[in-house]
């Protein structure tokens, strides 16, 4: 069973069910969510993340207020930034600020309902034919972006019993993905024309310069209007990923659309707006040391033996690295909070990190390591960018496979 979890609402029997077969702990965190004693059993070969399911609701409590309280859409791409999608998603079915999600893989739109998350999901790419029937089955909204995504979806509501719910995905000038803005009008009529088809949302994508996404918003509105002015409805209508919605409040229009923000992360650009929303950072990074030793002046650690050691020194060894999603530049100055104090880290290799721990320990093999996570700044995301000198997007990228834990709160 995982810890800290309610028993009484359903969906926490599917994160339960996530997490069966993986050995489960067996002390409760303490306010640092660190453990003073060794652990045995935990996963000694890899690192596992901690998601804190208050930490996610008061985020988007936050990002609803941030705009101006509109309903939050959560983007849960790349697996919820390599939180978990399943787990983020049934953390943020409670959360009355939460319209929906969106993803952009078929097949995790469908794992998601499966997961039992019961709002609705976005799916902002395409679809593998081979499971279109799943994905109307689940009841995924299904994004019409070309002419071409067009035939396919109309040849689908073709072959069902059910409405399709459909989105209309403009491309206002990210010239990534979505319908050409000209072009949208024309796709609009077809849709309304199919019985079987329903728009219930339309959206686009605002680029970052003010000046431009204004432009955008612009052509988004004047679209709106004529569909308006048509009869043809067009469902529920957003434009604003983080930093859009921070920065222009035109950009809210019936609900946001945020990544980042809801992981609890500024785009860096904006960290000015998280002393008035303040935002909690809702995981924790961590593996087990395995192996601990003390190398000699002279010795290196690590391929390129980057790191020279001095004088007597002992050397954790966490099995996480680079492979893990643990961001290689984390040698360049990044801390680890082991007990009550933070340590250097010193090598990271694909999937493995040393730590220095100084000429004298009390550490030992099996004690727990929080590599990112909100107990101290120095490992928070922007505090660990801020060390190596990075990117806050870059180290909320793990591997799919790392195990998770729900908790209700830290
Ligand atoms: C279409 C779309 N909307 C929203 C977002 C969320 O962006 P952010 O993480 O900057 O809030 C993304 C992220 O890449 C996206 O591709």
């Amino acid at each position: 069973m995982v810890e800290n979890q309610t028993s009484t609402q359903p969906r926490r029997h599917f994160i339960a069910q996530c997490f069966s077969g993986i050995t489960a702990l067996t002390l409760t965190p303490n306010l640092f969510g660190q453990f003073n004693k060794p652990i045995a059993q935990r996963y000694h070969s890899q690192p596992w993340l901690e998601l804190s399911e208050s930490a996610y609701l008061h985020n988007a409590t936050q990002i609803s207020k941030m705009a101006g309280g509109k309903p939050v859409m959560a983007v849960l791409k790349n697996n919820a930034y390599g939180l978990g999608d399943v787990q983020v998603a049934n953390m943020l079915d409670g959360s009355p600020q939460v319209f929906g999600v969106a993803v952009v893989k078929d097949g995790r739109a469908t794992a998601i309902r499966k997961g039992g998350f019961t709002k609705p999901i976005l799916l902002m790419g395409d679809f593998d034919e081979a499971n279109a029937q799943e994905l109307v089955e689940d009841d995924i909204v299904l994004s019409v972006f070309s002419q071409a995504s067009l035939k396919k979806i109309q040849a689908l509501a073709a072959t069902v019993q059910k409405r399709i719910p459909v989105a209309l995905y403009i491309d206002t000038g990210l010239g990534r993905m979505g319908i050409p803005y000209e072009e949208t009008f024309s796709i609009a009529q077809s849709i309304a024309k199919n019985e079987n088809l329903e728009i219930v949302q339309t959206f686009s994508t605002l680029t970052t310069p003010k000046d431009f996404a204004k432009e955008q918003i612009q052509r988004f509105n004047r679209i709106i209007k004529k569909l308006e002015d048509q009869n043809i409805s067009y469902g529920v209508k957003h434009l604003a990923p983080s930093y859009s919605l921070l920065d222009i409040s035109d950009s809210h229009q019936d609900m946001v659309r945020p990544g980042i923000l809801v992981y609890g992360s500024f785009p860096l650009a904006k960290m000015d707006q998280a002393q008035k929303y303040p935002l909690q950072v809702p995981f924790r990074l961590k593996a087990l040391v395995i192996r601990l030793e003390k190398l000699k002046p002279g010795d290196t650690i690590g391929f390129s033996r980057f790191y020279k050691v001095e004088k007597d020194e002992w050397i954790a060894t966490l099995p996480v690295g680079w492979a893990d999603g643990y961001d290689s530049g984390a040698e360049n100055g990044a801390k680890v909070l082991l007990g009550d104090k933070l340590y250097p880290v010193v090598n990271v290799n694909a999937s493995h990190t040393n730590v220095s721990l100084g000429t004298e320990t009390d550490i030992k093999v099996g004690y727990v390591a929080t590599l990112i996570g909100p107990d101290r700044p120095e490992i928070t995301p922007e505090g660990f960018a801020n060390l190596i000198d990075g990117n806050n997007y870059l180290q909320i990228n793990y591997k799919e496979s790392i195990p998770k834990k729900t908790y209700e709160t830290f």
